[in-house]
């Protein structure tokens, strides 16, 4: 893993109140206390960032959002900017999950300006890529992920992606069960830090972390954090219990 630091981030999609992310949230920061070396974050729904900062305030746990619009204000109901979500006390945001490609009608174009609008605020990026079951059967899945990384960073230069977090998230994979194999992952992984060392050149390729996100929990983190390229997981089902999460964080234990 040369020197990235391992990074467990929880996305907890559309679930949680505001009281129920409070609670899980202070769980959490009480089960992590004594993680050392290591980079945690959760996302909660946009409803509960602002209860949940005070929550996880002086804690190891850093507060992401799911999604960001890319204006800075305007007349754009029922959006979010960058600099709200930093108000907010956001530090990373998740952006082009697949389930927003797939349901929300998120394109390479617009998670291109969305990850300009989180580096123009100091927002962490993680940009999220993955390829649907049909396309790896037929063989699409490297094509179809330097499409992705392609247009996604396009514009941008090194400086700007410093601090860019990439999540390898295959389609098939996610609220599923099925993982992709260690091997699978590191494939990939490989395969998408050897394009960063085309693209952006040696220095940001080893420094970029690559987590692996698709039905990661307790039982599997550890063999995929094996992994040379694998530096972290982006995680959906199990990071909604902070128990089960904690597991995650401490999966070296
Ligand atoms: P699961 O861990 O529930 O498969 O979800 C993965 C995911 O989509 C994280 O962003």
């Amino acid at each position: 893993m040369e020197n990235r630091k391992p990074f467990i981030a929880g996305n907890w999609k559309m679930f949680k109140t505001c009281s129920e992310a409070v609670n899980t949230a202070g769980q959490l920061v009480k089960l992590v206390k004594h993680a050392n070396d290591i980079d945690v974050m959760i996302a909660p729904p946009f409803t509960a960032l602002v209860p949940v900062s005070d929550v996880v305030k002086g804690s190891c746990v850093s507060l992401g959002a799911q999604n960001l619009f890319w204006e800075d204000e305007g007349a754009y109901t029922g959006e979010i900017s960058s600099a709200m979500l930093v108000s907010a006390g956001c530090k990373y945001v998740i952006i082009g999950h697949s389930e927003r490609r797939q349901y929300f009608g998120e394109t390479d174009e617009t998670v291109n300006k969305k990850i300009g609008s989180a580096i123009k605020d100091d927002l962490i990026p993680i940009f999220c890529v993955g390829e649907s079951e049909k396309e790896r059967e037929s063989k699409a899945t490297f094509s179809v992920l330097d499409k992705q990384v392609k247009r996604g960073i396009e514009g941008f230069s090194t400086d700007d992606l410093e601090a860019l977090v990439i999540a390898y998230e295959p389609v098939w994979a996610i609220g599923t069960g099925k993982t992709a194999t260690s091997s699978q992952a590191q494939e990939v992984h490989q395969f998408l830090r050897s394009m960063l060392d085309k693209i952006l050149g040696n220095m940001l390729a080893k420094s970029i972390r690559i987590l692996y996100g698709g039905s990661v929990k307790p039982s599997n983190i550890k063999e995929l954090m094996t992994m040379p390229d694998v530096d972290g997981a982006l995680v959906g089902g199990a990071s909604l219990s902070a128990e089960t999460f904690s597991k995650l964080v401490h999966y070296q234990v």
